[in-house]
């Protein structure tokens, strides 16, 4: 039987995408740009079988989002039924991006076991139309995501500017609004249409940023981004607040060790969990910072990882 296995890593966004463009093909309202992580991994294997069959991490599930990939895969290729196993080595659906992993890992999984001939370009859009931000993880590096294509495209190889990212798990549980749904409430935000209408500058001022290896101006864009995307998301009636008291502390944290001395800064997801980016030198300090916050149960350290791949077939 036909089979391959692929991995993928999640990706951190420093210019955050958070809407949708109205109509199908889940298109962003806006650009994104993020860098893509080592040491978190999710490993899918894909086999042609009798029947559809998800399981994660051994056990068997349903999920919408993969069978809704499926469904778009096969009105485009003709594709047997499947049995899909996959697992992450950190913590599901928390605001660490496994979806944007998942779906990059799986798309690129059923290219190969199902011999479909897809470009890079081709699985980041089939990704993309499953997850907004998994398109991004097909590449390593530093990744941008913009239209008019909205497939994403590789700014910088891993090695040609090697930053690091400590991630301080302040709660390991799933987290309590999917990014669709916030997603959705959030166009009700009176500042929904200024959200939008920024995200542009923010990341062509941020792709210049990274093009010239200057940190501190990647910092201010970063943290400006993700600062006015939680604004957005606190003024979005009931209010989505993915934020707790741990999450609060290691934000100021990592300000204090910025002005003495540490490159290093902030960004948050749909989730509690803090990500600080580091140039190395910072790293240990950083990581020995955040894992004395009290609240933070545990810090992990990536560096930046390459693309989804195929380990086995
Ligand atoms: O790809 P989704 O639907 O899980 O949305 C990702 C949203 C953020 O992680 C908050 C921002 C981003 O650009 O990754």
């Amino acid at each position: 039987m036909p089979t391959a296995t692929a991995i993928a890593h999640p990706n951190i966004a420093l210019v955050k995408y958070w809407g949708k463009a109205p109509g199908p093909g889940n298109v962003p309202a806006g650009p994104s740009l993020s860098i893509t992580l080592d040491t978190l991994v999710t490993q899918t294997r894909v086999s042609i079988a009798d029947r559809d069959a998800l399981y994660i991490d051994d056990a068997p599930a349903e999920d919408t989002k993969v069978r809704a990939c499926l469904a778009d895969l096969r009105a485009h290729y003709p594709i047997a039924p499947l049995r899909i196993e996959t697992s992450n080595n950190f913590p599901t659906a928390a605001g660490l991006a496994s979806s944007a992993s998942g779906f990059a890992a799986l798309v690129t999984a059923i290219d190969h076991a199902c011999d479909l001939g897809m470009d890079a370009a081709t699985r980041s859009r089939f990704a993309r139309r499953a997850s907004g931000s998994a398109g991004r993880s097909i590449f390593g590096g530093v990744v941008a995501l913009s239209g008019p294509e909205w497939t994403a495209t590789p700014i910088l190889a891993p090695e040609e500017w090697p930053l690091q990212v400590v991630v301080a798990i302040t709660h390991a549980g799933r987290k309590n609004v999917s990014s669709s749904v916030g997603m959705r409430l959030s166009e009700r935000s009176p500042y929904y249409p200024a959200w939008v209408a920024s995200t542009a500058a923010d990341f062509t001022a941020a792709r210049t940023a990274v093009m010239d290896r200057d940190f501190s101006r990647l910092a201010e864009i970063a943290e400006h981004s993700c600062l006015k995307m939680h604004g957005l998301m606190l003024a979005t009636p009931p209010g989505l607040l993915y934020w707790n008291a741990a999450s609060t502390a290691c934000l100021h944290a990592i300000r204090a060790l910025r002005e003495t001395g540490s490159d290093v800064f902030f960004t948050m997801d749909a989730g509690p969990q803090v990500k600080a980016v580091c140039l190395p030198e910072s790293t240990p300090r950083v990581a020995r910072t955040l894992a004395e916050v009290p609240g933070v149960q545990r810090v992990l350290v990536a560096g930046l990882g390459d693309g989804a791949r195929i380990i086995e077939s």
